[in-house]
């Protein structure tokens, strides 16, 4: 899918063009703009905010994803933006001279019942949306309120009501979700600072509990799960009981959010080792000239950010796409082994075994009190500094406790196939790491294990257990504190 070297100017030509606005609407009670990241901050002014002849990150990111009042829709982003796909079947003269396109629906869709505009894709108006003064939903005519000298044609195919989806979704989502998850989808609104776990921040798209491979992103099944039923043991509710298209749409609208973060997290990338703030003041103390530097970023901004504002964004396309492929899906080569004695003991052995060690962090009998859960752990952040309370943590920098695995409580499902994806690709952005090399036998045996857990009367009552003693030993990674 990406793009080759030689496509790249063309296709950036016709990048903006491709971004098409949607109506604004005001219903919002917290932040009415999306808030900028950390990292987008940190940047020298130039950077963030651009020169004169040229765009920094802010504007590289609003061309393309808007602000909530007016969101934009970035054909190349796999986002289902809403809207009926049709195409010009007349073109005609109105009375009053207007211009009047008859339009017709491809196969296994309908005309809307209301129509506002109307998004070319392709002919001589191809990128613009232009306003519907009238519309006749039983013929298909829409009357164009103003239209640029460019000629329509019969032919031409066109989005009714582009965006309407995605509006939809982020009304239903400041509605339901926000107060958590915050407007910008960064786990921040007003009722999130005391929670533990912390609502997800989606914006560098990193999603716990998905039956994707490790390295995939959350498929949008996968996302609809947790939306439906919630996240159990855990403040993320379950919303069961709304309409299908309003599910799909808040879906598609959390998808965005996260497309958004990750492009301006990779826009960042691209100018952060020598732009920040911090990069730029140590420069100027090493001599170099500041009218130099910022010359330098002006034409960084110029040629290459411009450049790979496309093909970042085709990157971050491919890897979401794929994540709802066959090819991302987690698939058990063997069916589910038996839930016998034997297959749970031999789960138990291989849970205390030195190759696996997840009693390392859930514990000799599964109650998420394993040694690391009271060693020091470095901080990569803080240049490896050890924290300063024990325990794990996750890439949000929140303490990260192993499941209590007596409880019976699974945050991703409780179904054994569930168990299978978590324990075979890991919690992604959390310490539980993927066991994606064991045999998919063994995966079973332990997945019969850990569900027996609750109803064990003594650990490892399912069968004989191994000796535990050196299957626990601390790992060289973890520092554990010396007494004083
Ligand atoms: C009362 C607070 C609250 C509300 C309301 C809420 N969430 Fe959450 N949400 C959370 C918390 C807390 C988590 C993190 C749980 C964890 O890390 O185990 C979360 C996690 C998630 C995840 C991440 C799942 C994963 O696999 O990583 C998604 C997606 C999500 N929420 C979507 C939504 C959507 C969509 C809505 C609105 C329809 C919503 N949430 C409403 C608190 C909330
Ligand atoms: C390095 C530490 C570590 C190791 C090793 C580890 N886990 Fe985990 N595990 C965790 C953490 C942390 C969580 C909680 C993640 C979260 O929800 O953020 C977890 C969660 C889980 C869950 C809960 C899933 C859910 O849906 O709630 C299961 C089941 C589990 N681990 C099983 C295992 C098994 C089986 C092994 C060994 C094959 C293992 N773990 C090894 C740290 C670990």
């Amino acid at each position: 899918m990406s793009l080759t070297p030689s496509l790249k100017p063309l296709a950036l030509a016709g990048l903006l063009s491709a971004v098409a606005a949607i109506g604004g609407c005001s219903d919002s009670a917290f932040e009415s703009s999306f808030a900028y990241s950390e990292g987008t901050l940190s940047l020298v002014r130039e950077a963030r905010e651009g020169t004169k002849a040229n765009p920094g990150v802010k504007k590289l990111l609003d061309d393309r994803f808007g602000d909530p009042q007016q969101l934009k829709a970035w054909e190349k982003m796999p986002i289902d933006f809403g809207g009926a796909l049709t195409s010009v079947a007349e073109v005609k003269q109105s009375e009053s001279g207007s211009q009047v396109v008859k339009l017709t629906v491809e196969e296994g869709q309908s005309l809307p019942a209301k129509a506002g505009t109307v998004h070319f894709m392709t002919g001589a108006c191809e990128g613009e949306t232009v306003q519907v003064a009238q519309w006749n939903a039983k013929t298909g005519e829409a009357t164009l309120a103003a239209i640029s000298g460019n000629e329509i044609a019969a032919g031409d195919s066109c989005v009714i009501d582009r965006g309407a989806g995605l509006s939809t979704g982020r009304m239903l989502y400041m509605r339901h979700c926000s107060h958590c998850h915050g407007t910008s989808g960064d786990g921040n609104g007003p009722t999130a600072r005391y929670m533990t776990p912390k609502p997800r921040d989606y914006r560098n798209g990193v999603f716990k509990f998905k039956s994707t491979n490790d390295m995939s992103k959350a498929s949008r099944d996968d996302l609809s799960r947790i939306v439906k039923y919630g996240i159990p043991g855990t403040y993320m509710p379950s919303f069961l009981l709304m309409k299908d298209d309003e599910h799909h749409a808040i879906i598609e609208y959390v998808r965005f959010l996260s497309m958004r973060g990750e492009y301006e997290r990779k826009l960042v990338a691209e100018l952060s080792s020598d732009y920040s703030q911090t990069a730029y003041e140590s420069r100027v103390e090493s001599g170099e000239k500041k009218a130099e530097i910022l010359q330098e970023l002006d034409e960084f901004l110029a040629e290459d950010l411009k450049e790979s504002a496309g093909s970042l964004g085709d990157d971050l396309a491919e890897t979401w796409t794929t994540a709802d492929t066959e090819e991302a899906a987690i698939v058990p080569s063997v069916p589910r082994e038996a839930n016998t004695p034997e297959s749970r003991r031999r789960g138990r052995e291989l849970y205390l075994s030195k190759t696996l060690n997840c009693a390392d962090c859930h514990g000799i009998d599964g109650a998420g009190n394993g040694p690391q859960t009271i060693a020091f752990e470095k901080n990569p952040a803080k240049g490896d500094e050890l924290y300063n309370e024990p325990g794990l943590h996750d890439i949000w920098d929140n303490l990260n406790q192993p499941r209590n695995l007596q409880l019976g409580m699974y945050r991703g499902g409780r179904r054994p196939i569930d168990l299978f994806s978590r324990i075979h690709a890991g919690i992604q952005g959390s310490r539980m790491p993927s066991f994606k090399n064991t045999p998919h036998e063994d995966i079973w045996h332990i997945v019969n294990y850990v569900l027996s857990i609750p109803f064990e009367t003594e650990p490892g009552a399912t069968g004989v257990a191994p000796s535990a003693a050196e299957a626990v030993a601390v790992p060289a990674a973890v520092t554990v504190p010396v007494a004083e």
